[in-house]
């Protein structure tokens, strides 16, 4: 079983990322860890924050000379800030008043009902949990998932599809492992991880003008994990069905509004016919294969061989320089939000935080077929798992 959790405040001394559940053996250098971190940090329209921190993993537990333990792997990114927040963050009850509490709710941030709930008459004890800059912590943890993934030959990635109104021409070609890999390779050279060079120029212009504006914008990004075999995750019981498990873990990605699998919410208005992927039998490849991949690999709550296809649309950005109509909690009077140093697009960022969630639960997914508590009995298992698949 694959467990983990990310604690840590934005302003606070840091991020801890815990992960239990991954096999002994498994090669784990912090540096892989680190390059991911600098993914997420990328992207046109980024606020301030991206240029104080410089994000870096250090690998507190669970790996010993290159390899994990099979212990719980416990990682640790420091928040530069910190210095300039240490009385404002402090643990110590001395400190208690030393800076005025936020009492002005932001719109479409946890900030109300976050106060609400916990009884908060200082938003900053629910704002500074509920940040974005908590995944960092999750953008580590897909780190290790992908190391897992990367030894069984499977691979994710992702591109954003659009940003504001613009959206890329991007040809479908869901089923084609090495198209997805080469959309993938475009978007890492893109500023805003878009595969259409064309598009991208006319996203930074749209960010642009948004931030001219003292506005932001959102948009959608497709991820896709290629290499699985068929049968990760399961059609018997709700909880085990593989597209509920990464519909929520991308869901529960800041500000993320709508996830789907494939030819998502636009198969609703199509015909059955035009649809389905049908099945084909090669007696040379000695496998079944699709010509199109609308369902997104993913049948009956479980992979069907073909590339997983998840999209996920970001609302815009809820912290804007245009001030936001709110009310003062501890005077219950109305004032206009004021302006906090933010981002204006974090799509490309939010893409590759979605990569990694999709790749800690294809992870937590495929050892759950596999067993094994090392990676020797992994990869035994795994083969001989492909092998009964192939021979079927
Ligand atoms: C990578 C990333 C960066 C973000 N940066 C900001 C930001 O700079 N300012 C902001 O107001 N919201 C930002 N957000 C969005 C908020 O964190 C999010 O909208 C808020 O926590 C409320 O959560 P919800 O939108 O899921 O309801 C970011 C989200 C992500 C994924």
């Amino acid at each position: 079983m694959l467990r983990f959790f990310t604690s840590g405040e934005s302003h606070g001394k840091g991020l801890i990322a815990l992960i239990e559940g991954i096999p002994a053996g498994l090669p784990m250098a912090a540096d892989f860890i680190n390059l991911e971190l600098r993914r997420r940090q990328g992207g046109y329209g980024r606020g301030g924050r991206m240029k104080i921190e410089t994000d870096r993993a250090e690998i507190i537990s669970g790996v010993r000379w290159g390899k994990t333990l099979g212990s719980p792997i416990s990682l640790l990114i420091r928040n530069k800030d910190w210095e300039n927040w240490q009385a404002a963050m402090s643990e110590d009850q001395e400190f208690d008043g030393s800076v005025p509490p936020v009492t002005r709710p932001r719109p479409g941030h946890a900030d109300l009902p976050g106060a609400l709930k916990y009884a908060h008459k200082d938003i900053r004890n629910i704002l500074e949990r509920s940040s974005a800059r908590e995944t960092a912590a999750r953008v580590a943890l897909g780190a290790v998932a992908k190391s897992l993934l990367q030894e069984l030959g499977i691979r994710t990635g992702s591109y954003v599809t659009s940003v504001a109104a613009v959206e890329a021409r991007i040809t479908p070609v869901h089923k084609n492992e090495d198209h997805l890999a080469r959309l993938f390779q475009k978007a890492e050279k893109s500023l805003l991880r878009c595969p259409d060079a064309k598009a991208t120029e006319l996203m930074k212009q749209a960010v642009d003008r948004a931030s001219a504006r003292g506005d932001t914008v959102g948009g959608t990004f497709t991820v896709f994990i290629a290499g699985a075999p068929a049968g990760l995750g399961s059609h018997v019981q709700w909880d085990r069905k593989l597209d509920g498990l990464y519909a929520r873990a991308l869901m529960s990605i800041q500000a993320i509004k709508a996830v789907s699998v494939g030819g998502g919410a636009e198969l609703a208005g199509m015909k059955g016919s035009q649809v389905m992927d049908e099945i084909f039998y090669s007696g040379k490849d000695k496998s079944y294969f699709r010509n199109t991949n609308n369902m997104g690999g993913i049948e009956g709550g479980m992979t069907n061989g073909m590339p997983v296809i998840l999209n996920a649309s970001m609302k815009p950005i809820p912290t804007l320089k245009r001030p936001l109509r709110s009310v003062d909690i501890s005077t219950r009077k109305a004032f206009a939000a004021a302006y906090e140093r933010s981002d204006v697009c974090a799509v490309p960022a939010a893409s590759v935080v979605a990569e990694a969630m999709s790749a800690l639960v294809t992870a937590e997914a495929l050892l759950e077929k596999t067993g094994g508590d090392s990676m020797a009995e992994v990869i035994r298992n795994y083969n001989a798992y492909r092998k009964q698949v192939q021979d079927f």
